[in-house]
């Protein structure tokens, strides 16, 4: 199956969530959360989010709050596993194992990072391909890689189907992307590496990938279509710099006095661009979305259905 077969067969008109220049994903997460849970309710499923938090890192305890609710919300099974920072690597695993052969659970989610102690990948490994929620598995890595369809990690999928559903649209938002220049600032397996992956195999772009060791990045900025920002560290991307008319995404959250923002200082940047992703409201929505969608994908899969969601 080709590699976007695994994003949601949606098309919304953009006007319910482009606001003027803004991709507005929490607005287009509303929309799919609607059309899962709908979908959910043509059958008789009742899909099974697991998540696993480790220690009390503040912003994973938000995160997770996050999706618990986004999963009620749907009519899911929701079940959050709260362990002590200290927790052993083999405790950990043995709840995934439980996790795996819980009929009831369909997607199982370790919320990162972990404690420098665990050995992370052993740990991601450890849920099966079937059960992954994240696209993290070496499976599901692998499928992406080679451009067919699999469990996606959801905030790069989340920014591919805001992409796809542009150019999938007609009138003014409408955005030829095929051939264009997209450049990925940030190599994490999370974003940047998955991003490149969707961008090339699903939108049949012109990827660079780009990153803490990049010469004179600045020179990749000025000439990108499509600009990721997946840094995770502010002041990285010189705003002047940015093609005009580019549509910039930018996947960073920050809290700076109390105030969420992203990578780049989007305010600068608004009246050059053609889009944007706004942060808070952008990317963020859509990642808890794309995992409530994984997570019904697999529960349909797990009931011998392949359905796509029309
Ligand atoms: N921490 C930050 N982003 C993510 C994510 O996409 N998945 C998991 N499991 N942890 C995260």
């Amino acid at each position: 199956m080709p590699l976007f077969d695994a994003l949601p067969r949606t098309a919304f008109d953009p006007g319910l969530w482009v606001d003027g220049k803004k991709l507005m994903g929490k607005k287009l997460a509303e929309l799919l959360r609607h059309h899962i849970k709908e979908e959910t309710a043509k059958t008789s499923l009742k899909p099974g989010l697991a998540v696993i938090l480790v220690g009390a890192d503040a912003a994973s305890q938000i995160y997770v709050a996050g999706k618990e609710k986004a999963a009620l919300e749907l009519g899911f099974d929701s079940r959050i596993v709260r362990l002590p920072a200290d927790v052993t690597q083999e405790a950990l695993v043995s709840e995934i194992h439980r996790f795996n052969l819980d009929n009831s659970i369909h997607g199982i989610l370790v919320q990162l990072p972990l404690p420098e102690h665990l050995n992370e990948s052993q740990i991601l490994q450890a849920i099966t391909a079937e059960k992954d929620a994240d696209g993290f598995h070496y499976l599901n890595q692998g499928k992406l890689a080679a451009g067919i369809a699999a469990t996606l990690p959801c905030t790069p999928a989340g920014v591919a189907l805001m992409l796809r559903e542009l150019v999938a649209s007609n009138g003014v938002h409408h955005a030829d992307l095929i051939g264009r220049h997209a450049v990925v600032v940030g190599r994490s397996n999370i974003v940047g590496k998955p991003m490149a992956q969707l961008l090339l195999s699903g939108l049949n772009m012109t990827v660079t990938m780009c990153h803490s060791k990049t010469h004179n990045l600045q020179r990749f900025v000025a000439d990108a279509d499509v600009l990721i920002s997946a840094t995770g560290v502010r002041g990285v991307i010189d705003e002047s710099q940015i093609k005009a008319g580019a549509i910039v995404i930018d996947v960073g959250m920050h809290r700076i006095d109390g105030k969420v923002t992203g990578d780049l200082n989007l305010a600068a940047i608004e009246s050059r661009v053609s889009l944007y992703t706004p942060v808070p409201g952008g990317v963020g929505p859509m990642t808890i979305a794309m995992l409530l969608y994984n997570t019904y994908q697999n529960a349909m899969r797990a009931a011998g259905n392949t359905r796509q969601i029309a």
